[in-house]
């Protein structure tokens, strides 16, 4: 049997700030290699925290962490080639041309010239940056800075890419083609971990999601599996006349007028409980219709919990 591998192997990693702040609390994290991962959570959650700590920017206080095989306390240099890194934080030199910065990078990783000048210029296309690649950083809109970081920790082919919030300040049409290309770049074989406020992106894209709260994973699920979590289904149902409602006291209702109410279920099956139950009231039916999903609700419901 052919075993895969982690891509990322993180144990009992915590981390307390200079001033105090536990930012991570013992958190245990393995991100299968191939897997579209997305790491979500409410601002101050810790997801840069985990992020910076992967990729050498923060100091750990415990804990041990993989990249593959390479351990990044043992083998710093080999684990960071295995990566390549969007941070949240745009960290790219303003005074430099946007076909130099990428063209250094790859060299930086011992591309030689022409595998450096053919990549960049495939992904700067890809990117949609092209046009652009004369200009100095400085002169890019912010959703085309992070169009560059991208490009930028594309170039020396990671097996790994790990992104923080790359969507952030794209716009909508923009963010559909970066999908499509980060789709493509899984479909390839690269491991992708993200962070990420956008659900549409998670469900488009993703295939596992932790969600971390005040710097702990409370859940680590299949997006599957989390959807059908978090999937709040609201029904409007029509009767000929509302009466005895509160033989309905175990369901979430809200009554609307004499002949119109409002039911909030969290599962597919309890509708048929409630189906099942509403006879008893001698109500009848004359309208079911749902009101459609809300996922960002119950999302944000499961973070106050
Ligand atoms: N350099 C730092 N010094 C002290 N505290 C910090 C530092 N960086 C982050 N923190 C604190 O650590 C906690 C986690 O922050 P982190 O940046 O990891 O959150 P996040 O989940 O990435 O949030 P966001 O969605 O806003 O990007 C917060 O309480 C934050 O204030
Ligand atoms: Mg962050």
């Amino acid at each position: 049997m052919t075993q895969i591998m982690n891509a990322i192997t993180i144990k009992g990693l915590s981390k307390t700030y200079k001033n105090g702040t536990q930012a991570l609390k013992n958190i245990d994290l393995e991100i299968r290699e191939g897997d579209f991962f997305a790491l979500l959570g409410a601002n101050g959650a810790g997801k840069t925290t985990i992020i910076n700590i992967l990729t050498g920017l923060v100091i750990k206080s415990s804990g041990n962490i993989k990249i593959f095989d390479m351990d990044i306390d043992h083998n710093h240099q080999a684990a960071k080639r295995l990566m390549g890194v969007v941070p949240q934080e745009f960290n790219v030199n303003v005074f430099e041309r946007v076909h130099d910065i990428v063209v250094n990078q790859a060299g930086y990783y011992g591309l030689n010239r022409k595998q450096a000048l053919d990549r960049a210029e495939e992904l700067l296309n890809a990117m949609d940056l092209w046009e652009k690649r004369n200009q100095v950083a400085r002169e890019l809109s912010g959703g085309m800075k992070r169009r560059l970081m991208i490009t930028r920790a594309l170039m020396h082919q990671p097996k790994l890419l790990i992104l923080d919030e790359p969507t952030a300040s794209v716009d909508v049409e923009l963010r559909h083609g970066m999908w499509k290309y980060l789709h493509r770049l899984n479909d390839s074989g690269s491991t992708i971990l993200l962070t990420t406020h956008y659900l549409e992106e998670v469900e488009q894209m993703c295939r596992t999601a932790a969600i971390i709260k005040e710097g702990q994973i409370i859940k680590n699920e299949p997006v599957k599996t989390l959807i059908q979590l978090l999937h709040l289904e609201e029904y409007i149902i029509t009767v000929k006349k509302i009466q005895n409602i509160k033989k309905l006291s175990q369901y979430q209702i809200m009554v609307i007028d004499d002949h119109t109410f409002e039911l909030e279920i969290d599962r597919e099956h309890q509708l048929n409980n409630f189906l099942a139950d509403l006879p008893k009231t001698g109500m009848k039916t004359t309208d079911i219709r749902t009101k459609g999903f809300r996922l960002e609700k119950l999302f944000i419901n499961m973070l106050k919990d």
